[in-house]
């Protein structure tokens, strides 16, 4: 059936059950039918009389065939599970990384009924709103740069959606995104290592895109791409986007062997905790100006309770607005 598709995808007229089926060797009642499960998937496609079938491509389209479809990475998204429900992104992921999934494959549901957030928290992600992704990474490094991985996903998402959107939105050290000051995209990283090796990273991103409303006492601190803009966008060219963009900076990673350095400027430019007062969650909570970033990637802030310099890691702490 995804043959039958395919013609009609090059085609943007009416293309007839016979000219089709002569194309692919196959009957018209064999057409006919592959016609009416692609319908079953949620294809339009429309039947005239006389002059045959005709694909009506919705941007809305979203599942595995539609996301491969013009997607313009070597490695990222190939392959791509795509769930209309599932538990966790993650977790899928996770068990096709320990049955050998190459690096690059990635794991993508409409809906998630467990979602996971960082902290243990739940990250809402119902259908027909949101990006709800992870990535599959195989990189040869040792476990303590993995952090790195996060920050770049971060830039990747944040330059991807500026792309696609013309909006502006900023990084929340480490790797929350916001636009207008709430959270719009969160990332989680989770990874099988030993002590000097990792075997996998799994890098898993929500993106609220067209979400129209969050459940009480989310909705004052998270927001979408509609919330924010009045328009609805793409799911599917904002994933290619993401994945894009996350490749070419990790091949760069990778192959340069400088850790993070080469993307601390580009970094620091979408960085909005710089400059602001923010609130340290760790072992031990304090108040602090956030006054740079390293070019390990790195936090570097200057307390408030003793004036001095203090060096926050990425993934052991929150970082909460002032006061
Ligand atoms: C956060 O708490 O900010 C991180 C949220 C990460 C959510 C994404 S959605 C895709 C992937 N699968 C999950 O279960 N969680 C991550």
């Amino acid at each position: 059936m995804y043959r039958i598709l395919e013609i009609l995808r090059r085609e943007s007229g009416f293309l007839s059950g016979e000219g089709i089926g002569k194309q692919l060797d196959i009957s018209r009642a064999a057409v006919w039918k592959g016609i009416k499960k692609l319908r079953q998937e949620g294809y339009e496609i429309e039947a005239v009389t006389n002059k045959g079938y005709r694909l009506v491509l919705h941007d809305t389209m979203y599942n595995d065939k539609e996301i491969a479809q013009g997607l313009e990475t070597k490695k990222f998204g190939h392959p791509i599970f795509f769930y209309k429900i599932t538990d966790t992104t993650n977790g899928c992921l996770r068990a096709a990384a320990v049955e050998g999934a190459p690096e690059g494959t990635i794991a993508v549901a409409e809906q998630m009924t467990a979602g996971r957030g960082r902290r243990g928290r739940h990250w809402e992600a119902p259908a027909g709103s949101g990006i709800w992704m992870s990535i599959l990474l195989r990189p040869t490094i040792f476990p303590s740069e993995a952090s790195v991985l996060t920050l770049l996903a971060g830039l990747a998402v944040c330059q991807a959606l500026e792309e696609e959107t013309g909006l502006s939105p900023q990084i929340k050290w480490p790797n929350d995104i916001l636009l207008n000051g709430k959270k719009l995209v969160g990332i989680l990283t989770e990874m099988d290592c030993e002590m000097q090796e990792t075997h996998f990273v799994i890098v898993g991103i929500g993106i609220n895109v067209n979400t129209a409303e969050f459940p009480e006492g989310v909705n004052d601190v998270a927001t979408s791409l509609y919330l924010e803009s009045g328009r609805t966008f793409s799911r599917k060219n904002i994933l290619q986007r993401v994945l894009l963009n996350f490749e070419n900076l990790y091949e760069a990673f990778i192959s340069s062997h400088s850790g993070f350095a080469p993307f601390l400027s580009r970094y620091k430019e979408k960085c909005s905790t710089l400059n602001q007062e923010v609130r340290v969650i760790g072992k031990e909570t304090f108040f602090a100006q956030a006054v740079d970033i390293t070019p390990e990637g790195e936090l570097v802030v200057i307390r408030k309770d003793n004036g001095k310099q203090e060096i926050v890691f990425s993934g052991e702490v929150s970082i909460r607005g002032g006061k």
